[in-house]
This record gives C-alpha cells, sequence and structure tokens, in this order.
C-alpha cells in the first residue's frame, strides 16, 4: 500500500475561492452531472456499484447496493438525504468538505437523486454549524441559478428540488432513522426497522440516506469511471477517502488517501506524534471504535483489516493520543458524551451510560475499588447488542477497550488513589486542524 496522498475530494482545498461555483466549474465541475444524465437512472446505479464505493459514514456499506434497493417505476415518490449531522467525537470531514467544496456535494447530490428516481433531496446540517448551513444553502442557490437544479435539470426534463436543512444540534440525529423523525418535525429518536427507509423512510416514502462523503464521492466516478475509482484501495474496500488526524499529531487536518493506507504511513506526512513524544492509543474511526495502540500502527485502515484487529474503521477519524494521556481520563470524557447524548428511549444505553459516568467519577477521585472494573465490564455487556440503537454499542467501545490494553492503568487509579498522571502535563483533547491547514496537498 502506498503512503501516497490522493487528493479528489480535498483538490481545491486551499484554491481561492474554492466554494463558489465558477472554482468549480473551472476544476471539472458538473462533469460528472452531465456524463450522469447520459446514462439511464439504472445504469448510474450499476456504474455506482461497479466502483465498489462503500459508505463513508461509518458502517460502510455498499452504496450502490443500498440505491438498488428503491423499488424504480413504483409511481410513488422517493427522496434522498443527506446525512451531514457530524457530530462523532474526532470525525472532522464532512464539515471541511462543505466548507471547502460544496459543489462536489450538491452535484452528487442531483446524480445520486436522479438514479433513485427522487425529485426532492434533503441536506441536513448539524445545528451548531450555521456557517457550513449557509455555505451548503447559498452553492445549492448558485446550483438552482445554474440549471443543475429546478423543474428541469440540464433540459434532460428530470426534476428536482434540494432543501438544507438545519438540525438543532444532537448526536443522536445522525442516526439515520433518529434524523427522519427530526426533519419530519419530531424529536430525534430511533425508529424501529423493520420497516427500512428504502420501504418506508422519509414521509413513508422510499428513501435513500447517505453520509456527505460517500454522497461527494459520486461526481468523481461519474468523470472518471467506476474502474478508475476501483484501482485504489483495497480488494473489499475501494477507492480514496479522508483520514482526519487529530490530537498529538505534528501536523493535524484531512489526509486523503486511498483505503488501506496505515497509520504509521498518514503520521509520516503529518509530521508525526507530536515532537519528543511517543504514541501511546488511538481511534481509527471516532470514539464509537475500540481503541488501538502502537502495536497497530502498521493495519491497513480498511473496513476488513482494522475488523480483524477488533475494531473498525468508522468514520476515519484518527485521534492521537500520546503518553501524557490518561485513558481512564480520555474514556470518562467520552462516556460523559455518550450520557449526555443518550436519547433515553431504551433502558440499557440510559441508564448504562449514566453508570458509566458513575463510576468513571470514582476512579478519577480515587474512590473506585477493583470490582469497579468489572461492573464497566459488566455493564458493557448489557448495554452491547441489547440497546436499541448503534449509539449503545459506540458507548461501550472505548470502555472495553480501554481496560483491554490499560487495566494496569486502571488499578493504578485504584491503589494509588486517583489519577496518578499529573493534570498540569496530562492533555486529553486537542483540536484538529482547521480547513487552512488540510494536508490534501503536501
Ligand atoms: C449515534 C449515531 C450517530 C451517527 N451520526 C452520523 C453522522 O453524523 N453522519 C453520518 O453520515 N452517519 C452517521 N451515523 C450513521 C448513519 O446512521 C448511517 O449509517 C449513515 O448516514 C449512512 O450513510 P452511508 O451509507 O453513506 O455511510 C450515525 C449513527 C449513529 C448510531
Ligand atoms: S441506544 Fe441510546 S441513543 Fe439509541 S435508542 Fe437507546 S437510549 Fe436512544
Amino acid at each position: 500500500m502506498t503512503a501516497q496522498l490522493s487528493p479528489v475530494l480535498t483538490r481545491l482545498y486551499g484554491v481561492d475561492r474554492s466554494w463558489t461555483r465558477e472554482v468549480y466549474e473551472a476544476h471539472q465541475g458538473y462533469v460528472g452531472l452531465r456524463a450522469a444524465l447520459r446514462h439511464t437512472p439504472e445504469e448510474v446505479i450499476q456504474l455506482v456499484k461497479d466502483s465498489g464505493l462503500r459508505g463513508r459514514g461509518g458502517a460502510g456499506f455498499p452504496t450502490g447496493m443500498k440505491w438498488g434497493f428503491i423499488p424504480q417505476g413504483d409511481g410513488a415518490p422517493h427522496y434522498l438525504v443527506v446525512n451531514a449531522d457530524e457530530s462523532e467525537p474526532g470525525t472532522c470531514k464532512d464539515i471541511p468538505l462543505m466548507m471547502a467544496n460544496p459543489h462536489e456535494l450538491v452535484e452528487g447530490v442531483i446524480i445520486t437523486a436522479y438514479a433513485i428516481r427522487a425529485n426532492h433531496a434533503f441536506i441536513y446540517v448539524r445545528g451548531e454549524v450555521a456557517h457550513v448551513y449557509r455555505r451548503v444553502l447559498s452553492a445549492v442557490n448558485e446550483a438552482y441559478r445554474a440549471g443543475y437544479v429546478g423543474p428541469d435539470v440540464l433540459g434532460s426534463g428530470f426534476e428536482l428540488q434540494i432543501t438544507v436543512h438545519a438540525g438543532a444540534g444532537a448526536y443522536i440525529c445522525g442516526e439515520e432513522t433518529a434524523l427522519l423523525d427530526s426533519l419530519e418535525g419530531r424529536r430525534g429518536q430511533p425508529r424501529l426497522r423493520p420497516p427500512f427507509p428504502a420501504v418506508a423512510g422519509l414521509y413513508g416514502s422510499p428513501t435513500v440516506i447517505n453520509n456527505v462523503e460517500s454522497i461527494a464521492s459520486v461526481p468523481s466516478i461519474m468523470r472518471n469511471g467506476p474502474a478508475w475509482f476501483s484501482a485504489m484501495g483495497t480488494e473489499k474496500s475501494k477507492g480514496m477517502t479522508i483520514y482526519s488526524l487529530s490530537g498529538h499529531v505534528t501536523r493535524p487536518g484531512q489526509y486523503e488517501a486511498p483505503l488501506g493506507v496505515t497509520l504509521r504511513e498518514l503520521l509520516e506526512v503529518a509530521g508525526g506524534v507530536r515532537e519528543g513524544h511517543e504514541l501511546k492509543f488511538w481511534t481509527p474511526g471516532g470514539s464509537s471504535t475500540p481503541i488501538l495502540t502502537a502495536e497497530h500502527l502498521d493495519v491497513p485502515l480498511d473496513y476488513e483489516a482494522v475488523g480483524a484487529v477488533g475494531s473498525m474503521l468508522g468514520t476515519k477519524a484518527l485521534q492521537i493520543f500520546d503518553e501524557t494521556t490518561c485513558v481512564v481520563r480520555a474514556v470518562a470524557r467520552w462516556s460523559e458524551f455518550y450520557a449526555h447524548e443518550s436519547c433515553g428511549k431504551c433502558t440499557p444505553c440510559r441508564e448504562g451510560t449514566y453508570w458509566y459516568v458513575q463510576i468513571f467519577e470514582r476512579l478519577e477521585n480515587g474512590e473506585g475499588s477493583e470490582d469497579d472494573l468489572d461492573k464497566l465490564l459488566d455493564l458493557s455487556d448489557n448495554i452491547f447488542g441489547r440497546a436499541f440503537c448503534a449509539l449503545g454499542d459506540g458507548a461501550t467501545s472505548p470502555v472495553t477497550s480501554s481496560i483491554h490494553y490499560f487495566r494496569d492503568e486502571f488499578i493504578a487509579h485504584v491503589r494509588g488513589g486517583g489519577c496518578p498522571f499529573d493534570p498540569a502535563a496530562s492533555t486529553v483533547f486537542a483540536m484538529a486542524g482547521s480547513s487552512s491547514e488540510l494536508g490534501a496537498n503536501p
């Protein structure tokens, strides 16, 4: 696997006024749409299937196959919903993408809606990022004015309306069925499945829900062909993707590379772990994916290889923690996040995440016992696989994996009467780089 970066989605990062239609068009913008409109919707779905594109929102579900579940020719309204809620701790790829290159997303939306025969698409943007909402809205309006969106897309007879919607800022609204409830004006809580959204989604109609990066990958597949896309990556994880490096790394930011690149290779490009320090642990795909350690530096970052070492590729949010970080403290903070964001619909997650926080508080304050470790694992057992949605499972990942790799550090908290780390020297989180520091074009 090569360490070469492959800027496609990030190719405009750093280009002056990259978010405007003029600049996007000067860099092959809307070429993919014209190519797609020369095909039938069924052919577009087949091209995406052939490319091997898998969803970039976390689960890696094959995108073309998802589109293929939408009934063709049923005469019913179909909807496309773009999941731009991005709230997973450490995940910071969709927001820079929408800020720097919103037209790639808009073009992907038009092609996808055409493929699944949807005449209305929604982009559900995380509520806290008003600037992103404005940027995407402005790109959509530019696309309307250019005739890419509206009653007759580029004279093809295909009609499409796009609505950009701002959520109210809840992590659970990134879960696709909670997102649908929120979009319909209800409290965002996950729905029971089946029926799946492809059968009864938004307003009870067949709906495709895809992540921002998944949809933004579609124009390049139309421009360059599925073989170009599938030539990148590994056997079952095709194409390029955006890895977000944050935390104790010299040059944090977004690094677009073929799937299967390793953390060691990415760190080489990003200047390594901050000077004078060494890697202690890291997340491959945000806080909901089990942590890994320095022994996993050479694991190919694709869906299969990361799964084989007991974690998940998730959102490819690589949060790097060096030896100054107290793992108990880091996991305690994540657990507080899950307890706060638990929607309360099911008991294992609502109660379990609450108890996580109580136990971590005890451990940090030097009031914990060794029995607390068993309690944490027992709670995890009762949440994992028993919660109503994947938020519950995700909450257990940092807890069980940190006890697996760093049991001694937990015990040290018990026997030493609290955190053995010097709070002045210990840091838990560092922010990822801003979009102006993006590492796509080193
Ligand atoms: C608690 C929770 C939060 C999620 N947040 C997001 C999110 O912000 N963005 C996203 O694309 N997917 C998120 N997902 C995954 C979605 O449910 C869904 O799998 C994804 O949007 C499908 O898109 P894809 O097939 O393109 O990956 C979340 C899932 C859970 C359980
Ligand atoms: S797992 Fe948590 S977030 Fe998901 S439905 Fe249950 S309480 Fe709500």
